[in-house]
């Protein structure tokens, strides 16, 4: 079963922070090396964080065992790399059953749909990523076959053209953005859950770093473990990158062994910023303090100003720097924040009185 995913292709060159995946990071499950283990997490058990999520899926998914029925359709709604994808897997492994992957783009053409709902058996999963992407046709065929597990078929066209219904077994569609705002709202409807992934804290990333160590079977002690998660910027797949390359790192320069200064070292040759900023984020915090003395600034003149898409900065850096207090939004746009000033190298943050006299 391949993951299919085709992401918007991004405007600037990945970096080690980046939290979309890179080609070769798809397939995580994966091991590169014989004697790894696979990264993602296969059980709700390995799956670290999100504690409320893990604890209403238990329920739901032990109250859908028990009756034997299709667990509710589900939405996970969040920024890239938070484990969307892992938990629908888990979600499908955790029931037993067989999970159905694609991503919205595949599903141009009604009948790209219609096939998949049509090999679907009864209480399988189907894993639709990116669902903020489904075209409209798509999209209508989905209503009835969630609600009531029913394929409309339209055959013939004009005047001749008759609807035929088939049934379909239940199942469960799992659904994955990172854009939850373009869904429409009848497609959001129809979900029974709707869940949002968050950042993860550095004990819960240090937790993550440490359980994919043993999986690619890397030594590595407190003080390494933290080092990765600190620059994470609390994304999972950028600390499972981070570790990687520490890993590379350890073993030709040190002995295999990842301890902090060893980390420490690594991510300053790879120029990783200590507090996990992108260069991007650099690029953002700094045209807004240079330019606009910190703000407020309006997304789309940031996006003018940076020459990056307004959408990317608002759903793929502004969450992360909201996150770690270096942003704020205001009625009358974004500002730095002192702290932001200060990791930049920035003097204080002027009173604007002074500047403007
Ligand atoms: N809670 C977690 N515990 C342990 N590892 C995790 C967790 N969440 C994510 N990961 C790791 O991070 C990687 C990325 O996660 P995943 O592919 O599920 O993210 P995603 O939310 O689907 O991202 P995208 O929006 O780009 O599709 C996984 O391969 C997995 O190893
Ligand atoms: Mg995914």
């Amino acid at each position: 079963m391949a993951i299919i995913s085709s992401k918007d292709a991004h405007s600037s060159p990945p970096s080690l922070l980046t939290a979309t995946a890179l080609p070769d990071e798809e397939q995580d499950r994966i091991p590169s090396q014989p004697g790894e283990r696979p990264i993602r997490p296969q059980h709700l058990e390995d799956y670290v964080g999100q504690q409320e999520l893990k604890d209403l899926l238990t329920i739901a998914i032990a109250a859908a065992q028990s009756r034997q029925a299709a667990l509710d359709h589900l939405l996970l709604y969040g920024p890239p790399g938070l484990g969307k994808t892992s938990l629908a897997l888990i979600i499908a492994a955790e029931l037993g059953v067989r999970c159905h992957v694609t991503t919205a783009p595949a599903l141009e053409r009604p009948r790209d749909v219609a096939g998949l709902l049509v090999s679907l058996h009864p209480r399988e999963v189907l894993f639709v990523d990116e669902i903020h992407r489904l075209p409209k046709v798509t999209e209508e065929i989905l209503y009835p076959a969630m609600e009531d597990f029913r394929l409309d078929i339209t055959i013939g066209k004009g005047q001749a053209a008759r609807i035929r219904s088939v049934t379909l077994p239940k199942f469960t569609l799992v659904g994955a953005t990172t854009r939850i705002g373009a869904l429409s709202s009848p497609l959001r409807d129809r979900f029974g859950f709707v869940q949002h992934l968050r950042f993860y804290h550095e004990t819960e990333l240090c937790q993550i770093v440490h359980r994919s160590a043993l999986c690619l079977q890397v030594p590595i002690d407190d003080p390494g473990a933290l080092a990765i998660a600190r620059r994470s910027r609390g994304t999972p797949r950028i600390a499972n990158r981070l570790l990687r390359r520490v890993r590379d790192y350890a073993e030709v320069k040190g002995t295999g062994a990842v301890t902090g200064a060893i980390a420490e070292a690594a991510l300053e040759l790879f120029q990783v910023d200590p507090k996990g900023l992108d260069w991007i984020d650099r690029k953002m915090l700094g045209v807004m303090i240079e330019k606009f003395r910190g703000g407020p600034v309006g997304l789309d003149t940031l996006a003018a100003a940076t020459g990056e898409d307004a959408q990317t900065i608002e759903e793929v850096y502004e969450p992360y720097l909201l996150q770690i207090g270096y942003l704020q939004r205001t009625p009358r746009g974004r500002m730095a924040t002192p702290a932001a000033w200060k990791h930049l190298g920035f003097a204080a943050q002027m009173p604007l009185i002074s500047l403007q006299e």
